[in-house]
This record gives C-alpha cells, structure tokens and sequence, in this order.
C-alpha cells in the first residue's frame, strides 16, 4: 500500500483510491498550495503526504498548527464541509461547559451494551500540533499535562506511565484491554505524528481505569471517560468534570470558527467521539440494513479495537461520525437515538 512520493509533482492519485484528498485537491490547488509554509514550517507536502502514500485513506490530510486551517483552507474546508456536513458559513458552538444532559440508558437490562467510552481531543494553545512539533515542544507539553494531571484528586487522581520504558507486557495488556493507543499507525507515521516515538508519550489513568488520559500520540490529550455498561450519563458527567479540572491549568487551542483544533480535520468542533462496544449478533451480519441506521442516525462503525480494525463476536464499536457544528449534547443525542434504534432493529430479527 505505501509508496513513495517526491512532493513536488501533482500526486498521482490510483482508480480505487476515493478519499476527500484525491476528490478536491486539484492541479490548480496542488500548484498554488504547494510552496505555501505556515510559521512552524508546515507545508502542503506534509498536510497531504498520509493520504498519497495511504491510498485507502478516507480524508487524507492533516494540520501542522492552527494557522494550517487558514493557509491551506481552500483545501481543507471543502473537505471539513463534506466530512461534518458543516458549512463554511457556519461557526461551531461548544456547551460542553454547561450541565449534562440527562441521557437514559439505551440498553437497561445490559443485554447489548458492553462498555461505553466517551473521548475528546485537545491540544495546548501556542504550540503547534503534533505533526509540526519538535522535540524538545512534545517533551514540554508532556511534563506541561503530567504535573496537571498530577494535582487532579478524588476519583479523577492517578498516575501518568510514560510509554518510554514501559514493560512490554504491561503495553500490549493495556492495548488489549482498550485502554492505550497502538504503535506504529502508518496514517500518522505519513504525516510525522510517530517521529521520537516513543518519547513524550504516555498514558494517564485513575485506579479504576475510568478516566485516561493520552499524551501526544495523534493530539496532544485525548481525555477518556468510559466504563462497562451503557449508563452514557454517568460517563459524559465524569468526563465534563475533569475536562473543566484539566482547563483550570492548560489552555486548550481554540478556532473561533472550527472550535477545538485537532490535527486531523475529522476531530474539530467538540473533538468528541463517544461511543458503545455494542454485541448485535444478528444486524452485525446484515451489512446493508446495519450501515442503513448507522448513516440515519450519522453513527460510525468501528471493529473491537478501534479504528481500522474488526469486529469481534459480533461486537462493534458506535460511535457519532459528526464532531463539527454540532454542540456536545448533540453529539450525544445522535449515539443514543442511533443505538436505541440498532438495538431496536436487533431485536426483531
Ligand atoms: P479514538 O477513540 O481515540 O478515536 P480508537 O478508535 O483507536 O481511537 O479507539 C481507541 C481505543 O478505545 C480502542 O482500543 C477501542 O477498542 C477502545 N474503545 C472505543 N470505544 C470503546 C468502548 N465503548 N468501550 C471500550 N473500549 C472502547
Ligand atoms: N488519515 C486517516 C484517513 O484519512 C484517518 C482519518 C480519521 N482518523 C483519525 N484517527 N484521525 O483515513
């Protein structure tokens, strides 16, 4: 699936190749992006190289800072556009600072619902995001968000276990359990997010497990809140809190039109993705009636361990596909109506 690519010329983009990159980069656009460099000295070249040597890519591009989104916008908008069905004249709203909702469990009898998981990305407001940053800036934002997570206490304290050095068996476990990110995503080594691995990485957790954090791997913090079970409030409510604990110190990086940046343009807005490890032994086989409710209801199909993987034993990972121009209660509404109706569907058949 790799190739390589030069950067100078036109990529060639192959027939089966149907990510947003090759839909809306053109020759005209290639040529008047292409010798563009925002002030951390991120490029056309590096914004697209993940989906022209990924070629099953969906998006294909990513950011190196926040000025990214304006010098290469007449690339990245349509792609936003499409992607989050956000228009470009739009400005995202975030009320992720005002109370939960109140959201009933989908799945009360635990029938269906394994594990609900709640994630938002963020990055540190003066630095420039991962594929950008240097070395000594990802060891600074690392000790910047350990010595935060260090003073949080009550059911939010822990301990932050840096990836370098960590027993391999205690790595793999982690992973396993989908508690840790993996090594070595070839998406992310295309746009420079690996470089240093596995230095200034790391993951934070509490006893329990039910607050994570991880650091500087695709963004600088990806703060989880999840548990077993489908009680979606609970988790959103745990995540709400420590997000608001974790804003007191760290300044997040905040587009007034595209609100919380991320270095992939699929993360903007509410950088949120929540979502359930759900068993529908009967709709899981039934791959166009299943994707039918999952588009209705704007949901993500995921395998057990995540992106870019499987599904085991008929458990799947749902989630909400839009993150952008829709507020966080929003996106919460459109996991649990979808999966009232999968469970719904599931259970007439
Ligand atoms: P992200 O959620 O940050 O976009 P991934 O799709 O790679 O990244 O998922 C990260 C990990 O979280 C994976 O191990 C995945 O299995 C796990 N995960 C996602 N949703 C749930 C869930 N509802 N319950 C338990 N684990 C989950
Ligand atoms: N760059 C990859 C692609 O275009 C992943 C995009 C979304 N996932 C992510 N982890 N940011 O398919």
């Amino acid at each position: 699936m790799t190739m390589i690519w030069d950067g100078q010329t036109f990529p060639e983009f192959k027939q089966n190749c149907s990510s947003l990159l090759s839909r809306y980069l053109s020759k005209d656009l290639f040529n008047n992006l292409k010798n563009k460099k925002t002030l951390h000295g991120f490029t056309l070249f590096q914004a697209i190289n993940s989906g022209v040597v990924n070629q099953d890519s969906h998006i294909g591009v990513y950011a190196g800072d926040a000025e990214s989104y304006d010098l290469f916008s007449p690339l990245l908008n349509p792609i936003i556009d499409e992607y989050h069905g956000f228009s470009l004249a739009s400005t995202h709203t975030s009320d992720f600072n005002s109370s939960a909702p109140s959201v009933p469990n989908p799945d009360p009898n635990g029938q269906y619902i394994l594990s609900t998981r709640i994630r938002v990305g963020r990055n540190i407001d003066g630095m420039p995001l991962g594929p950008a940053i240097n070395r000594d800036q990802r060891i600074e934002v690392e000790s910047r968000i350990a010595r935060t997570l260090d003073s949080l206490s009550g059911d939010l304290s822990g301990t932050y276990f840096p990836l370098l050095g960590m027993d391999e068996i205690v790595q793999n476990r982690l992973i396993s359990d989908h508690f840790l990110f993996k090594n070595g995503d070839r998406f992310l080594e295309a746009v420079g997010l690996n470089r240093d691995w596995p230095e200034g990485r790391g993951i934070f957790h509490n006893q329990q497990k039910t607050f994570l954090v991880w650091v500087n791997e695709e963004d600088q913090l990806r703060i989880i809140s999840m548990q077993k079970g489908g009680d979606i409030s609970a988790v959103f409510n745990r995540l709400i809190r420590a997000v608001k604990k974790l804003e007191e110190t760290l300044p997040f990086l905040f587009h007034s039109r595209l609100g919380y940046l991320s270095s992939c343009p699929t993360n903007l807005g509410t950088a949120m993705r929540a979502s359930v490890h759900i068993q529908l032994l009967k709709l899981g086989s039934k791959k166009s009636e299943f994707e039918d409710i999952a588009d209705r209801y704007s949901l993500q199909i995921r395998g057990i361990h995540g992106e870019h993987s499987e599904s085991e034993g008929g458990v799947f990972d749902v989630s909400n596909r839009k993150r952008l121009g829709i507020t966080e209660i929003e996106a919460i509404r459109d996991l649990y109506d979808g999966v009232v109706a999968l469970i719904k569907k599931e259970a007439t058949l």
